[in-house]
Formats: structure tokens, sequence, C-alpha cells
């Protein structure tokens, strides 16, 4: 298996960026290919913390590419920030060592206001909670096909007439909602200065992936937010604007869908999400205060605390079959080390029946109750433990019976934020895809009312 890709499997903040950097030893290139500057990827290599938004993770490492590839929404202004704010903590970026798909699309200024304006504007109960980066605004536009993508940098004829249209549409948006209008030629100007920066790594980025796949070099896509974020299979409208599903890895790079190889998701031991939107398994109690004290659930990108709870089951098991996710990583299982009893969601309770899936109504997503199983808690130490065997006999149980409601192997554990402290049970790069394939459908085969018991 050459390629491997990597998703999260809850609302994000997962700890992807540990995994990521950890796998990228392995590849030759690294692959964004969804999402935007709303990610926010955390990676503590030698003892420097380096807080990622839109560069691909592999950045940090010497020799290898990173690609921002097509599917991604990319805000020129402030990826010349992370680029320069990078820079500064030691690392090289040069268009030797990063492309720019040719074909992604920009956010503009205008994305940003617009997203704020309808946060602002949005009562407590539709607001979603979004970062305020323009992420939603950017995706409207690229699928109203009239957004400005990073190839027209360079051509200032297409710029103008695009922009020109653009604004007709962003204008009378702006209007309506009390906001000043803008001016094109000021827009233009502004596009003009930063494309100089920009273009050196703009690239028919697909080309590079190609030729790479026929020197069987080894491609790992980069996932950002989580599986209940998908514009799709999410908990909509709480959602980002992007697929986060590892499928996306195909179309929002260029490469064939039989190339996203592995396919690695990733938990962690219990669930957490920023924003608004429904959470089944919340623990608005002392459970909640400590996993968020304990797990250090303050968001990456914008300082927000994040609401915490049980680990869904239910919820998980569904996005791995959806997903058609082969491994699981768990992270952060060493935040419960202090706990007594540990639960886990297994299935809901829908108007006083019995279910065994999340519904996709938005009153039956916010109507549903969690059915717990509850299992023994270890209270002792796993924070930083490197073996399998060293963990204590209850948090193998843990792990095995998630393996069980799940029907995916969990594949590597980590145990603290720190590259070293992770428990590789099976290297997602040295896996015969026949294996995986042949478990998979094993797992298709059995119901979820077996796994649910
Ligand atoms: P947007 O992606 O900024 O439009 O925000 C939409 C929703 O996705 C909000 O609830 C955000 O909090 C959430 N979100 C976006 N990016 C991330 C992330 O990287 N981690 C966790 N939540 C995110």
């Amino acid at each position: 298996m050459s390629n491997v890709t990597v998703v999260g499997l809850q609302w994000g903040d997962e700890g992807k960026g540990k995994i990521v950097d950890l796998l990228s030893e392995q590849a030759d290139i690294v692959v964004r290919f969804q999402g935007g500057n709303n990610a926010g990827h955390t990676l503590v290599v030698n003892d420097i913390t380096y807080k990622l938004s839109l560069l691909p993770s592999g950045i940090v490492r010497k020799g290898k590419l990173s690609v921002i590839g097509n599917g991604v929404v990319i805000d020129p202004w402030s990826l010349v920030d992370e680029i320069e704010r990078i820079g500064k903590l030691g690392v090289s970026i040069t268009p030797q060592n990063l492309i720019i798909a040719d074909n992604a699309c920009l956010i503009l200024p205008l994305h940003r206001d617009l997203d704020a304006l309808r946060e602002e504007n949005a009562g407590p109960k539709a607001r979603i909670g979004t970062l305020k980066r323009g992420i939603g605004p950017a995706y409207e536009d690229k699928v109203g096909r009239r957004a400005i993508r990073a190839c027209d940098l360079g051509e200032k004829t297409t710029l103008q007439n695009k922009v020109e249209r653009l604004l007709i549409h962003h204008n009378s948006l702006r209007k309506g909602l009390g906001a000043k209008e803008i001016d094109t030629q000021e827009l233009l100007e502004s596009l003009y200065k930063i494309a100089s920066k920009i273009l050196p790594y703009v690239k028919p980025a697909w080309k590079y992936l190609y030729n790479a796949k026929g020197q069987n070099k080894k491609i790992l896509f980069e996932g950002a937010q989580g599986a209940m974020l998908d514009i799709e299979h999410g908990t909509y409208p709480y959602v980002t604007s992007s697929n986060t599903y590892a499928g996306q890895a195909a179309v929002g790079s260029g490469i064939g869908v039989g190339s996203i190889g592995y396919i690695l998701g990733l938990t962690k031991a219990y669930t957490t999400r920023v924003g608004g939107g429904p959470f089944p398994t919340e623990q608005s109690n002392s459970v909640g205060k400590l996993l968020q004290e304990k797990g250090n659930e303050f968001g990456t990108v914008s300082g927000r605390s994040r609401r915490c709870g049980w680990l869904d089951a239910c919820m998980l098991r569904q996005t791995v079959i959806k997903e058609g996710v082969q491994g699981i990583a768990l992270t952060k299982i060493d935040v419960l080390d202090s706990l007594k009893e540990i639960k886990i969601c297994v299935g809901y309770k829908l108007d006083g029946k019995k279910i065994d899936y999340y519904p996709s109504s938005q009153i039956a997503q916010a109507k549903v109750e969690p059915i717990y199983e509850t299992m023994a808690g270890w209270q002792t130490k796993t924070q930083g433990l490197r073996d399998f065997d060293a963990l204590p006999k209850a948090a193998i149980r843990y792990i095995k019976r998630i393996e069980e409601l799940l029907g995916v192997p969990v594949v590597i554990i980590s145990t603290s934020p720190e590259r070293e402290d992770t428990i590789v049970i099976k290297n997602p790069y040295a896996t015969d895809n026949t294996e995986n394939l042949s478990a998979h459908s094993a797992l298709l085969g059995r119901t979820l009312a077996d796994a649910s018991r």
C-alpha cells in the first residue's frame, strides 16, 4: 500500500496533526484536499509547536512535497502570513516543497465579511458557530460558478471580468445586509499585489501526483475537520461547507479514486465539538469539565472552549461504514486516566423506541437519547505509554470494545501530544490492501444491531 488517507471521524479536532506528522515520515508527498484555513493542526516536533491552518502537515519535514489540492479553498493573504510565520520557526517553504493546485478556488475578504455578517445576524439557535474565515461563502461561489481560482491570478483580463461578475452578486448581498459595497478596482489592486506571492506555487497539482504515482512515491492525504461536519453526511446545517469524507481525497486532488489507499479514521477516546449543533453524548457536568481541562480542549484556530462528552460508538460505526474506514487511530486515551467509570454510547432512544443509527432529521438528531454501556476505568497513568502491553487491562478492554462496536481494528493509539508517545499496532503504510478489503466486507456483512448487541 503506497498511499494513506487520514480523516477525522467526529466533529474535528481528533488529533490529526500529530498522526499525519507521524505518517508523513514515511510519505513523500502530503496533500490537503478540502476545507481551508478553518482547520487547525498542531504538531509538536523537537519541542517546537507548529500551528498549521492551511499548509499540509508534511511541510515541517525536510524533503517532502506538500500539495494544497483543488478541493481546498485558499485565502491567499492568510496563506502568505502562514508561510512567513512557519518560516520564522526555521521551516523553509519554497515552490520546491509547496504546490498549490491551479484550479483551487480563492477565499476573498468579501467571503470573510459575509461569513461574519451572517453569523452576527443569525439568532443564537440558527448560528452555526463558524470560524468566520469565509469558508462557506467561498464554497458557495465555487458551486455558483463565479469563484476566482488560483490560475486566474496570472490572467489580468480574466481576473477583471470575473471580479466584475462576482461583485454584482456580492454587492447586492452587501447592500441587503447594510454593508459597504466593494470597489472593483480596489479589490483588483489587492489581488494583483498578492498574486506575485502566490503564483510561484501555482501548478497543475494533479500532474505531480500522477508522476509521483508512476514513481511509486508514497502519498498521504490529510483530511481536515471531521465526518460529522461533512456537508452531506454531517449534522446539517451545523456543518462545514466541504466534503470531509475520505472519498473527497480523490476529487479534491485530481488523483484517481483507486489511489487514495488505506483509509485511516481518527477518533478521540471521547467526543468533542466546537460551535453549535446537536451532540447526543455531551456532558454539561463535572465529567465534561474534566475532559475539557485534562484534554486541553480549546480551539487551535479560535481559542474557543470545546464541548465535551462520552464516546459515541453508534455514530462512529455509521461513519466507518459510510466512509469505508479500514482502521482506527485512537487518540487522547490518557485524558480518561483518572475516571472511575467510562461510558460508551451504543445506540439511541428516539420517542421511546431503540434505534441503532443516527437519524438525518434535524429534530431527531437533537432529540435522540444515548443508550450507554458503562465500563470500569483504569485509574492509572497511560500518558506517555509507547507499548501496547504496558496498557492497563481496563484500557485494553475499552479499546477492544471500541473495535467490536466499530467493526474495524484500532491500529494506532496516541498517549500524549508528543510524536513519540504513540503505540503503532499496525502501520497503515505496511498494510496489505486485500486483507483490509476482506475485513471491510466482513464488517458490512454484519448488521448494526449485531454490533450494538
Ligand atoms: P466553518 O468551517 O468555519 O464554516 O464552520 C462550520 C462549523 O465547522 C463550525 O461549527 C466550526 O466550529 C466547525 N469547524 C470548522 N473547522 C473546524 C475544525 O478544524 N475543527 C473543529 N471544528 C471545525
